[in-house]
């Protein structure tokens, strides 16, 4: 099982445009399309609540949406079988548990807190990561505040605009 964590993100490395959560309001067309197609083709895809507050993604049956929060009974009504779950499982508890059901593609898509847990339980496999040619300046960043130390391996990338838009893949080094 491969465990993908994919980002949009800006030359100074910039997820959000300084207050605002919205991602595609800045965020190229090109982007967009493929985020969709990947988001799309991964089994199970999981977030952390404040993403899926922003604007909750349309369910179906082809995936399941995995929301992590520690606020189960906020979100008691949204279940539905099999499109939408929520959990309050750590994330190495969370993965073991798509391990053994054998899930070909899982892909975390954020945001920053989930990530970080992510990354510094040395859960994620590769990074997925977009880079959009802007400059915010304010705005968060990928990861939280943490010490991390985490070295990565670039498999491959390509311009996928006129104006520069860069898609990256990248494998965890472990
Ligand atoms: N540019 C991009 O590609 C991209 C992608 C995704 C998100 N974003 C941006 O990121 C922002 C949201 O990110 P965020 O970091 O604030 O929130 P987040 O990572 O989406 O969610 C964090 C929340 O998840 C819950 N949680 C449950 N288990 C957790 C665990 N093990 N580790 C961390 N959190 C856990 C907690 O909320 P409870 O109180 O519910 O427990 C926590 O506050 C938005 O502005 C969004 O636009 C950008």
């Amino acid at each position: 099982m491969k465990i993908v964590l994919i980002f949009v993100s800006t030359l100074d490395g910039k997820v959000t445009k300084w207050g605002d959560p919205h991602v595609q309001t800045w965020s190229s067309q090109k982007d967009h399309d493929y985020f969709q197609k990947t988001w799309n083709d991964s089994q199970i895809i999981i977030m952390g609540s404040n993403t899926f507050n922003i604007e909750p993604p349309k369910l179906s049956k082809d995936h399941i949406l995995i929301v992590m929060t520690t606020h189960l009974s906020d979100y008691k009504n949204k279940e539905v079988l099999g499109q939408v779950e929520f959990t309050n499982e750590a994330p190495k508890a969370l993965i073991s548990r798509l391990r053994e059901a054998r899930y070909e593609r899982v892909l975390v898509v954020g945001g920053p807190h989930i990530s970080t847990s992510f990354l510094k339980d040395g859960l994620i496999d590769e990074l997925w990561l977009t880079i959009e040619p802007k400059i915010f300046g304010l705005g968060g960043n990928f990861v939280i505040e943490e010490k991390l130390d985490i070295s990565l391996h670039l498999d491959g990338y390509e311009k996928v605009n006129k104006q520069g838009t860069l898609i990256l893949r990248y494998t965890i080094i472990k």
